[in-house]
C-alpha cells in the first residue's frame, strides 16, 4: 500500500511574508480556493497577529474554504495564540502551528533564553492552543543548527504536551540530503513518543536543496512536507509545492509514496498565484516552467514521435496542460468557450462565463483567432480581480521623436458615482504621460516602481499582459492589466492598484484619499 504523505501548504504564510509577494485579503481568498482544489491537506492562511489584515484574511479563509485543515501561524505567546485561535475558529478542521528558536544562535541572540526557558515557553504554547483546537504544530525553528540531544528532548516535551505533529525547519536552508534523513531516522527513532506525531520536514531553498532535502527527510521518515505553490517563501523562497508532489507520483516506484495533490489543477493554480502576485515563473522551472514541457531540438522532437516516454517522463495533461485542435474565433459561442475552458481545467460560474465572454468577444474582434494563453489571461483576469470603481473610458497615446513633439496622453476617465474626469498630459514617455494622468485623474499619489509587460500568445496581434510594482505611502501593492495594446494593458494595471486602494478604504468606510491608502496599506 502506498503511504500518503501529508502537503502542508504556506504559499499564503511563508510564501507572502516574501518581499514582493504580498497579498490583499482578496486574493488571498482567491488563493486558497485555488489551492483547496490543488487539495493540500493543511492550508496555512496566515500569521493572525502579524496584522488585523491578516486576522480576517485567515478568519475569511477558515470560514469559506472547506476541504483542507485551516492552519494559523503562532509564536509562542499568549497573545499570539489567542489570534491564531480567534481567526481559526470558524473553520470545520483547524490547526494552530506554534514556534519557537531552538538553535544556539538564536537561543542567545534573538531569543535570550535558556535551553529550559525554551521548553517551558513551548509547553506552554502548545497547552495554551489546545484549548482552541487538538490539532496543534509545533515547529523548532533553526532545528537544522540545534544540538540534537537537545532537540529530542523539545520534541519530547512538544508531543507530552500535546502537540500532534512536530515541524522540523531548515530554516535557513543549510542541510544536505544526507544530514537530513539521517536527523529524520534520528528523531522518529529515538524520541520517545514519537508514533504519537507525524513528524514533518520545512525546507528552505538558500542552496537550492529545499525540494531534494524535502524528498530525504521523507526517506528518513517525515509524513508531511511544508512547501509552496512555485517555491515562493522567504529568501529563496520554499520547498515547491508542485516539485515535490510530481516527484512522488513519478518516482511512485522508488518512494513508496504519494500525496492527495490533484496534479490536474497544478497549472492552473501556479498561473493564478504568478498572476495574482506579478511573479512570472522562469521558464526552464521544473513542472510549471513554460519550457517543462516544450521539445525543440531536432534530436528531441524525432525521439517524442516515435515514442514520447524517450525524453517525457510526465506527460502535460498530467499538470493540466490540456490542449485541443479548435481554435477558437469570433464565431465561437458560449458553449465552445466554456469547453475550451474546462479543458484548461477552469470550471466558471454563469456570471464569470458571462463576463469572460465579453472580453473574449472584444478580443475575438481584434485578433484572428484566440488561442489557450489568451482564454487563461482572461479567465485569470476574470478569477483574480474584481474591478472598478475606476474604469477607463478611452485612451490615445502619441509617441515617438520628431525632435518637436513630446509624446502625449489623452484619457477618459469614469467611475461607478458617475464621475468622469479626462485630461491631456504630455511627458518623456507615452507610459509616463499615462500614468501621471491617471494619478492625477484618481487623485492618488502612486509612484511606480517597476514595470514588466510581456506578450502572452505569439503573433503581431498577440495580447500583451503588463505587471506594475508600484508605492503609496510606503507600501508595495501590484497592478496587472491585460489587452492587445500594450499602452492600454499597462494603464489597466496602474488603475488596478487605485481601485484595490479605494475598494479597501470604502470597506473601511474612510472617505479622504490619503487616509484611505494609509489604512489600506496596514491591511
Ligand atoms: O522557516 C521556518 O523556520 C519557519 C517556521 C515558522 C516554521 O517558517
Ligand atoms: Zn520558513
Amino acid at each position: 500500500m502506498t503511504d500518503k504523505i501529508h502537503i502542508f501548504d504556506t504559499t499564503l504564510r511563508d510564501g507572502e511574508q516574501a518581499p514582493g509577494f504580498s497579498m490583499d485579503g482578496g486574493q488571498k481568498l482567491r488563493m486558497a480556493r485555488a489551492l483547496a482544489e490543488l487539495g493540500v491537506d493543511i492550508l496555512e492562511a496566515g500569521f493572525a497577529v502579524a496584522s488585523p489584515g491578516d486576522f480576517e484574511a485567515v478568519q475569511t479563509i477558515a470560514r469559506e474554504i472547506s476541504g483542507p485543515v485551516i492552519c494559523s501561524l503562532a509564536r509562542c505567546n499568549v497573545g499570539d495564540i489567542r489570534a491564531a485561535g480567534d481567526a481559526i475558529a470558524p473553520a470545520k478542521n483547524a490547526r494552530i502551528h506554534v514556534f519557537i528558536a531552538t538553535s544556539p544562535l538564536h537561543r542567545e541572540y534573538k531569543l535570550k533564553m535558556s535551553k529550559d526557558q525554551v521548553i517551558e515557553r513551548a509547553v506552554a504554547a502548545i497547552t495554551q492552543a489546545l484549548e482552541y483546537t487538538d490539532n496543534v504544530e509545533f515547529s523548532a525553528e533553526d532545528a537544522i543548527r540545534t544540538e540534537r540531544d537537545y532537540l529530542k528532548t523539545v520534541v519530547e516535551a512538544a508531543i507530552a504536551a500535546g502537540a500532534t505533529t512536530i515541524n522540523i525547519p531548515d530554516t535557513v536552508g543549510y542541510t544536505t540530503p544526507e544530514e537530513i534523513t539521517d536527523l529524520f531516522r534520528f528523531l522518529t527513532t529515538e524520541v520517545e513518543g514519537a508514533d504519537k506525531a507525524v513528524f514533518s520536514a520545512h525546507c528552505h531553498d538558500d542552496l537550492g536543496l529545499a525540494v531534494a532535502n524535502s524528498l530525504a527527510a521523507v526517506r528518513g521518515g517525515a509524513r508531511q512536507i511544508e512547501c509552496a505553490l512555485n517555491g515562493i517563501g522567504e529568501r529563496a523562497g520554499n520547498c515547491a509545492l508542485e516539485e515535490v508532489a510530481m516527484a512522488l507520483r513519478t518516482r511512485n516506484d522508488f518512494f513508496g509514496m504519494d500525496t492527495n495533490i490533484n496534479a490536474k489543477k497544478i497549472n492552473i493554480a501556479s498561473k493564478m498565484l504568478a498572476s495574482i502576485t506579478g511573479n512570472p515563473v522562469a521558464r526552464n522551472k521544473a513542472i510549471v516552467g513554460a519550457n517543462a514541457f516544450a521539445h525543440e531540438s531536432g534530436i528531441h522532437q524525432h525521439g517524442m514521435l516515435a515514442n514520447r516516454e524517450t525524453y517525457e517522463i510526465m506527460k502535460p495533461e498530467d499538470i493540466g496542460l490540456e490542449k485541443d485542435n479548435l481554435v477558437l474565433g469570433k464565431h465561437s459561442g458560449r458553449a465552445a468557450l466554456k469547453h475550451r475552458a474546462e479543458k484548461l481545467g477552469f470550471s466558471l460560474s454563469d456570471n464569470q462565463l458571462q463576463s469572460v465572454f465579453v472580453d473574449f468577444k472584444n478580443l475575438a474582434d481584434k485578433k484572428k483567432e484566440v488561442f489557450d494563453a489568451d482564454v487563461e489571461a482572461l479567465i485569470l483576469g476574470e478569477a483574480i480581480g474584481a474591478s472598478g470603481p475606476w474604469e477607463i473610458d478611452s485612451l490615445y497615446v502619441s509617441a515617438g521623436s520628431d525632435g518637436q513633439n513630446q509624446p502625449e496622453a489623452t484619457i477618459r476617465l469614469c467611475h461607478a458615482d458617475g464621475r468622469k474626469r479626462s485630461m491631456v498630459k504630455q511627458a518623456s514617455g507615452p507610459v509616463n504621460a499615462v500614468l501621471l494622468s491617471i494619478n492625477e485623474l484618481t487623485g492618488h499619489d502612486l509612484h511606480l516602481d517597476s514595470f514588466s509587460a510581456r506578450s502572452v500568445t505569439e503573433g503581431e496581434d498577440a495580447m500583451a499582459e503588463a505587471n506594475i510594482r508600484v508605492s503609496a505611502n510606503g507600501e508595495s501593492y501590484h497592478g496587472r492589466g491585460t489587452s492587445t495594446d500594450t499602452i492600454l494593458a499597462t494603464a489597466r494595471a496602474y488603475l488596478d492598484v487605485s481601485n484595490r486602494i479605494e475598494r479597501k478604504a470604502k470597506r473601511l468606510g474612510k472617505s479622504n484619499v490619503k487616509s484611505q491608502q494609509k489604512i489600506a496599506a496596514q491591511l
